[in-house]
């Protein structure tokens, strides 16, 4: 067998968006394109906003010497400065560019950070639904996943957390907004976690990490403000990108940033560097560092993204689903209207051609995630079928 058993493991846990994604190339090959219509995927629909191409032209008409060169493994200076001071101002926490390294997008900054901090068998809590590639970040690095279960408003069973936080425990890894709950964290829930962190932290004499995987953090509606976990932890460590925010997770550019009081703060950002080498990134792709540096402060258009969120609530709840209104990120997460999540995803599949992911590929059985950062058109038309659904199971007469 050439494939290892531990990247076979791997492969078989993140399946099921793979299984969708396939699926629905076959489904779209032999019904039409315009006949299927696929909710599985977070590939974001909007173009990245102009003054992204403004600086792509602006770069390519006035390049300086040098510009496809490596440079720094922690990535340009200028760049890290830049987000610093964005960073500085959203969260009110002064940082400079020696707390930040840019990555190759989230999920890049994710798999530096457990390189950095894991030793074999450290654990890390993860909260129940959760993003399907947290087993690889960790256990890519030897770390060992500790779920802890939520509540039916996606929030962590405290007392399963206090028991899961023991000695062994390095870091929680938290999601917010949430994919797929699309839930936002409140401030007084990250007072009440970290006061928890702190608590345990003193009794076991230990560093635990709040690492913050946030890539939706301005995909935010109803005014509401990102609290960010720099504000309430000072060992917390930031990984995000501009994959939704810029709308260009093709370009794979993102960030670490640490907290500037963290302890052994110099040691952490070389260790950083280091992992962001010896994994074989070296460091974010050039270009795209320079192309973001004088954008730092711009967003997509997400009231969009909100207005597709309330047609997807509305409909949703007029057909009688159990569901969460999202605050944030562009997922919604309804429980399905039976228990079998694999089987009421294949029939909305089979018999409506409508694509979405069983809540089991999020480690929770009995919901299922559908996008909305799809197009007007393909949402509308993915009504019907959800509406029959709900009709055939009884949510509505
Ligand atoms: C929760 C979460 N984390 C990380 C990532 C990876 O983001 P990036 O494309 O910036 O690596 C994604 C991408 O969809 C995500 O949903």
């Amino acid at each position: 067998m050439s494939v290892s058993e531990r990247t076979k493991k791997g492969m078989e846990l993140g399946s099921w968006i793979r299984r969708m994604f396939e699926e629905g190339i076959a489904m779209k090959k032999q019904f039409g394109e315009e006949n299927v219509y696929d909710l599985s995927l977070g590939n974001p629909v909007m173009e990245p906003p102009p003054e992204f191409k403004a600086e792509i032209k602006r770069l390519a008409d006035h390049p300086f010497k040098g510009m496809h060169g490596y440079m720094v493994n922690a990535g340009y200076p200028e760049t890290r400065a830049a987000v610093a001071k964005q960073l500085t101002k959203e969260t009110g926490i002064n940082l400079s560019e020696n707390d930040i390294i840019m990555s190759v997008g989230a999920a890049g900054a994710m798999n530096v950070a457990f390189k950095t901090i894991l030793d074999p068998g450290d654990e890390v809590i993860v909260f129940v639904p959760w993003f399907v590639d947290y087993f690889n970040y960790i256990e890519n690095h030897d770390g060992v996943v500790r779920p802890v279960d939520c509540d039916e408003n996606f929030l962590p069973r405290w007392d399963i957390l206090e028991k899961t936080l023991n000695k062994r425990t390095r870091a929680v890894l938290i999601n917010s907004p949430n994919n797929p709950t699309g839930v936002v964290y409140s401030p007084e829930m990250l007072t009440k976690l970290c006061d928890l962190l702190r608590k345990k932290e003193k009794e076991y004499s230990t560093q635990i990490f709040l690492v913050s995987d946030e890539p939706y953090k301005k995909i935010i509606y109803d005014g509401l403000k990102y609290p960010s976990p720099l504000q309430f932890h000072k060992h917390s460590i930031i990984g995000t990108s501009h994959s939704k925010d810029l709308s260009i997770p093709g370009e794979r550019i993102g960030y670490l940033a640490l907290h500037p009081d963290c302890e052994d703060h110099d040691a952490m950002m070389k260790g950083f560097v280091f992992c962001t080498r010896v994994l074989g990134f070296i460091n974010a792709p050039a270009f795209m560092q320079n192309v973001v540096t004088k954008i730092q402060d711009v967003t997509i258009p997400v009231e969009d993204y909100q207005r597709k969120r309330d047609f997807m609530y509305n409909n949703l709840k007029r057909m009688g689903y159990t569901v969460n209104k999202p605050q944030g990120a562009f997922y919604i997460f309804p429980k399905c209207p039976i228990a079998d999540d694999i089987a009421f995803v294949h029939e909305l599949q089979k018999d409506h051609h409508v694509l979405t992911v069983p809540g089991v590929a999020f480690g929770i059985r009995g919901y299922f995630r559908l996008v909305y950062c799809v197009t007007d058109e393909l949402l509308e038309k993915s009504m019907p079928g959800l509406e029959k659904i709900a009709r055939k199971y009884g949510l509505l007469k």
